[in-house]
């Protein structure tokens, strides 16, 4: 018999909202989880006008109160498996706490909430209520993640010396708050988006990335966070000098005012073997450079075990991974799918009343979200001191 599908539920999503959408693609591409029910905007009329305008027949909800409340007195296969919370970054928090004490699983957009406060507290009732709890760093869902991940962790690049991870966009190079454009009015409004912007919104990514391939942890930063944009509050542009957990150097840099830019995040990691490079905006390939050997490129899905750098007995999990054939493309919103179909697996083992692990070898933790925030804050801290040394906090 088949698999009943997941139901999701979405937090946002409704009148020009941006990333529901490549989301709510994803939630369906395996056909075992299906978006049901969302509370789509913060005004309750037109909440449901957008719910019974969505593509498909979904229960509509004046807010995501309602949505959360009316779900314990629904008939068990009509019970939301899991919130997906695609808000405004202010919008995080309050969801995400209001589902897990009604005991559904939260799969929350990045960075995790505005403030330390915030994410000590989710950690906190994720981790007391046992409540899966993913977060949405899409890169971490190319196959190309997982392989520069296993290369990495594994020591096949020696001890890592140095890192560069970057994201960099030019988008917000003039003042398009002042149009009145949807994206870019939050971002750059302390109060909706945090201590940081550009940081906030994609140096987390950038952070994310590094220490997912790597398994470092970042311990202390020189931070330069800057404004090229005239009367904009926020960061547009953040560079960050890191110490990591194993006495290596990186660069944590990003930038929303580089025109031409798009969607530029990456990572090169250099150890005393080699170094590994890999883009996103051509996420289907890495590339290896070893000292006085021609340069290795590695395709997804088209990997050899035993080809002389790459070891035999590669992880089965990483191999069978599911994927389509190499060469037909994969991208953005199949890197998002792998990380709802890893999700689900920890959701169906959650409800079985099985042991579930939340390691972040799949998709990012509350614990890695949190750790996105303690970056942040402590960024703000050292560039407040002109760049000086400052040392991230203690996990919670
Ligand atoms: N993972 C990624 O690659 C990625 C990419 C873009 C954005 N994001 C993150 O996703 C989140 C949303 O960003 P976006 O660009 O899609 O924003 P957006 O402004 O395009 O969409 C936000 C949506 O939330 C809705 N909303 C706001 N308050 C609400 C409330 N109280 N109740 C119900 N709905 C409400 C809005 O109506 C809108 O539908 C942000 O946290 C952002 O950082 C992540």
């Amino acid at each position: 018999m088949s698999k009943k599908p997941l139901n999701v539920g979405l937090v946002g999503g409704g009148r020009g909202a941006f990333i529901a959408h490549p989301h709510q693609k994803a939630i369906h591409f395996d056909g075992t989880r299906r978006v049901v029910a969302g509370a789509l905007f913060p005004d309750p009329k037109i909440a449901l006008e957008e719910a019974a305008n969505w593509p498909y027949p979904i229960k509509g909800y004046g807010s995501y109160d309602e949505m959360i409340a009316a779900n314990k007195d629904l008939p068990e296969d009509q019970k939301l498996d899991y919130v997906l919370i695609v808000t405004p970054n202010f919008v995080h928090y309050d969801p995400a706490m209001k589902a897990m004490k009604a005991g559904i699983a939260v799969f929350c957009e990045k960075p995790l909430c505005l403030n330390l406060k915030e994410a000590n507290d989710l950690v906190r009732t994720s981790r007391r209520l046992n409540i899966p709890f993913g977060v949405a760093h899409t890169y971490l869902g190319h196959w190309t993640s997982r392989l520069s991940r296993y290369i990495v962790r594994s020591g096949l690049l020696g001890e890592v010396r140095w890192v560069d991870s970057y994201y960099i966009q030019g988008w917000l190079a003039t003042k398009l708050e002042a149009t009145g454009q949807q994206q870019a009015s939050w971002r750059v409004d302390p109060k909706r988006a945090g201590g940081s912007g550009c940081g906030g919104d994609i140096g987390t990514h950038a952070l994310m990335q590094l220490r997912y391939v790597t398994g470092l942890d970042v311990t202390q930063v020189s931070a330069q966070m800057e404004t090229y944009v005239e009367g904009r509050q926020l960061d547009d542009h953040f560079t960050i000098y890191c110490k990591l957990s194993n006495g290596g150097k990186a660069l944590v840099r990003a930038s929303q005012i580089c025109i031409g830019y798009k969607n530029d995040l990456g990572i090169a990691i250099s150890g005393t073997k080699g170094t590994l490079r890999w883009r996103q905006e051509e996420p289907e390939s890495i590339t290896i450079h070893l000292a006085n050997q021609p340069d290795r490129v590695y395709w997804r899905g088209a990997v050899t075990p035993g080809d002389g750098f790459l070891p035999k007995d590669m992880p089965a999990d990483l191999m069978a991974e599911p994927t389509i054939p190499s060469g037909h493309p994969e991208a953005f919103h199949d890197a998002f799918a792998r990380l709802h179909r890893c999700f689900e697996a920890d959701v169906r083992k959650w409800k079985a009343g099985e042991k579930f692990n939340i390691d972040g070898s799949k998709y990012a933790s509350v614990e890695d979200g949190w750790m996105g925030i303690a970056f942040i804050e402590t960024c703000v801290k050292s560039s407040a001191k002109r760049g000086a040394w400052t040392a991230m906090p203690k996990k919670v």
